[in-house]
């Protein structure tokens, strides 16, 4: 590799690692997932989207530029082709590595109107953080997100798989409360339901 990609361009994007210093990471489960699947798209470069779940579950939440480089060379592809793909998406999450728990909250017009700001100005005092931040404590981060498709339950917020909504500020109160009694990460959580979502879809057809 040139040693003009080893420096840091990347503007906040996940930053490849040098081949020689890719470390595959995938689980025995996960690889046996991804060959799985793979017999089930009509190409490799089909099963990126898949792929791209099985690494953010399997890297803990996060895409970063390891995660990518695995599942390129997994399903033989070049890291810029399956970069590309993950940072198009916004479910994945390569911009930074999020907190246990990733509070999304929908700032388009429904919720706008119904008082999401004010919602974000209430979670911002009760946790500190503001949109792309993570708490110390590595439990929370939080994301302003576009429109979330549920208008009629607006103000929304998205965790995980779950939706949220209408919310107000008794309702965010105890939504923290039983996300931090929560043992799991629904961050990993919701890539997992994800990838069984294909697997069960394609063993369906
Ligand atoms: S505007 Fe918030 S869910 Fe559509």
């Amino acid at each position: 590799m040139s040693e003009l990609l080893q420096l840091d361009t990347t503007n906040g994007r996940p930053k490849p690692p040098r081949p020689e210093d890719l470390k595959l990471q995938f689980s025995e489960k996960a690889i046996a997932e991804l060959e799985a699947l793979k017999t089930h798209y009509p190409t490799l470069k089909a099963c990126v989207l898949p792929g791209l779940w099985i690494a953010q579950r399997e890297y803990g939440g996060f895409l970063s530029g390891d995660a990518i480089a695995e599942v390129a060379f997994r399903l033989k592809r070049s890291y810029a082709e399956v970069e590309g793909v993950a940072t198009f998406y916004s479910m994945y999450n390569t911009a930074h590595k999020p907190g246990k728990h990733k509070i999304e909250l929908c700032t388009c017009l429904s919720c706008h109107l119904c008082g999401t700001y004010r919602i974000r100005d209430y979670i911002k005092q009760k946790l500190g953080i503001g949109h792309g931040e993570t708490t110390e404590d590595g439990l929370f981060t939080v994301e302003e997100v576009e429109c979330l498709d549920a208008c009629d339950r607006a103000p929304v917020i998205q965790v995980g798989d779950t939706y949220h909504g209408p919310v107000d500020e008794a309702y965010v109160d105890k939504l923290i409360a039983d996300l931090r009694a929560n043992p799991d990460s629904t961050v990993v959580k919701m890539a997992d339901e994800i990838v069984k979502v294909h697997l069960r879809y394609d063993e369906a057809k």
